[in-house]
């Protein structure tokens, strides 16, 4: 963070004096303001519901230009990173700030390979939810657990506890996520086994059965990876700002990070890929790509409630430039497995196409988000809906942990506490008792 040698004046109507602050500037993009003094000094405190206008911290993980339509790892644009890197590569560069060489790799590789592995008892634990639970409830919950199986690496003024903790929980996540969907099925859990990739291993562990061998297709492993590279960080969204001011107070990496799934799970975040699905399938089964406009009609009116999901975001008022590189793999997915005639992939097409047509979508610079097209992918992976947000929780968990590991290696770190306009009943004595 660099000091400006500009400064921001704040004057008030009532004859207060006025007062200086400063201003920084970033690599990139827009400077802030420098408020920490606004209290002291004025006894006011700013107004910002949604933080629309606040950076809550300093951070050089991941950048947004939204006008752009453009994302950033570590200074790499999104679609060089698809291109060219795997999802393993796209970890150690979050984590670590660099791309990894080839002896980088094969470490980085073979230490995640190694703790992908759960404690037994985990099972058990998992055992107790009701088979038909949410993923995303039991994921929450068994993230949460690690905890309680882990404790030798919850020192988080340790840098080397942090970084096992980070290891374990990107190890593992794949293996909780299978085990949550083989447990819905009734089916027996799959270990992992170590001479096949990250993604490779969870697709095994995910549809194998003890029964017969299992043969990672390569397409589809791609597709998967590149749904796990696009999801991997995404700045200061509201899962990441929990797990930041969730692990503000000195918690473990593990309870954090279960705050952090438990806030994706949310329609308006990570569960809006499920949503986006679930729009699709019932207005195919009324009547497909001819009910468009009436449904489009439905979205544009306040009354309804019904918002084009897949549709918007806070960030990018232009095309998500994941929803590019998703529709990509949509298409070369649908390909290879042979359902090029997909009903809900021409309907997401015709939806898109009307929506960037219309005024509506046009003047509100709403453009499709990466869930718009995931959902078709991972359908036609075999995924089942409702696993959608775990597949999305997977891939954030290093972004999360790479989040929550700079905040405290920040010498400047504060518990999070935000302020209120307070607006209750003033202060008042009980009468009659
Ligand atoms: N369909 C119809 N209208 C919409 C939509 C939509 N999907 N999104 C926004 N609008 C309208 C909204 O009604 C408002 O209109 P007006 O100005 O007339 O009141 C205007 O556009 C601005 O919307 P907003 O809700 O104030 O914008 P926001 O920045 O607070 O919300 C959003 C962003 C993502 C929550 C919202 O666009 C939305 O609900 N989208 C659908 C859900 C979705 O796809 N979420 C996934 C986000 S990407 C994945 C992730 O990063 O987690």
């Amino acid at each position: 963070m660099q000091l400006s040698d500009k400064k921001a004046t704040l004057s008030f109507s009532d004859g207060s004096s006025p007062i200086e602050f400063p201003v920084y500037q970033g690599t990139i993009g827009p400077d802030v303001i420098d408020i920490r003094k606004l209290y002291g000094q004025s006894g006011m405190f700013t107004y910002d519901p949604g933080f629309l206008s606040t950076a809550s911290c300093e951070s050089g993980i991941t950048y947004i230009d939204g006008d752009e339509g453009q994302l950033l790892y570590r200074g790499y644009p999104i679609d060089q990173l698809a291109q060219k890197c795997d999802f393993m590569d796209i970890s150690y560069l979050i984590l670590n700030g660099d791309l990894p060489d080839a002896n980088q790799k094969k470490e980085f590789d073979s230490l995640v390979t190694h703790h992908t592995m759960v404690n037994e008892q985990l099972h058990f634990f998992l055992r107790g939810f009701r088979r038909d639970a949410h993923p995303m409830a039991v994921l929450t919950g068994l993230v949460g657990a690690l905890a309680a199986f882990y404790h030798d690496s919850t020192d988080i003024t340790n840098a080397h506890h942090r970084h096992v903790s980070a290891i374990r929980l990107i190890a593992k996540m794949p293996t909780l996520v299978a085990m949550a969907y083989k447990y819905s099925q009734g089916q027996p859990f799959i270990y992992p086994q170590n001479d096949l990739s990250y993604t490779g291993n969870f697709l095994r562990m995910m549809f194998a059965t003890p029964c017969e061998e299992y043969k990672v297709n390569e397409v589809v492993e791609r597709a998967l990876d590149r749904i796990f590279i696009l999801h991997a960080d995404h700045e200061q969204n509201a899962s990441t700002s929990t797990v930041r001011l969730c692990g503000s107070s000195g918690t473990n990496p593990f309870a954090a990070i279960a705050s952090g799934v438990a806030c994706l799970w949310g329609p308006a975040h990570g569960g809006a890929n499920e949503a986006c699905l679930q729009m699709l399938e019932e207005l195919q089964a009324n009547g497909g790509v001819a009910k468009v406009g009436e449904f489009m009609e439905k979205v544009k009116d306040k009354n309804s409630g019904v918002r084009l999901m897949g549709f918007g975001h806070r960030v990018y008022k232009n095309y998500d430039p994941r929803a590019k590189l998703m529709q990509e793999t949509c298409k070369e997915v649908l390909a290879a497995l042979g359902l090029e005639n997909d009903p809900l992939f021409k309907l997401a097409m015709e939806l898109e196409r009307i929506a960037l047509e219309d005024p509506y979508f046009v003047d509100r610079k709403l453009y499709p988000n990466v869930d718009f097209y995931s959902g078709i992918v991972q359908r036609a992976i075999g995924i089942p809906t409702s696993l959608f947000t775990a597949i999305f929780a997977l891939a954030r968990t290093v972004g999360w942990i790479a989040q929550w590991n700079e905040m405290l290696s920040d010498p400047d770190y504060k518990i999070g506490r935000p302020r209120q306009l307070y607006v209750g009943s003033e202060v008042r004595d009980i009468a009659g008792r």
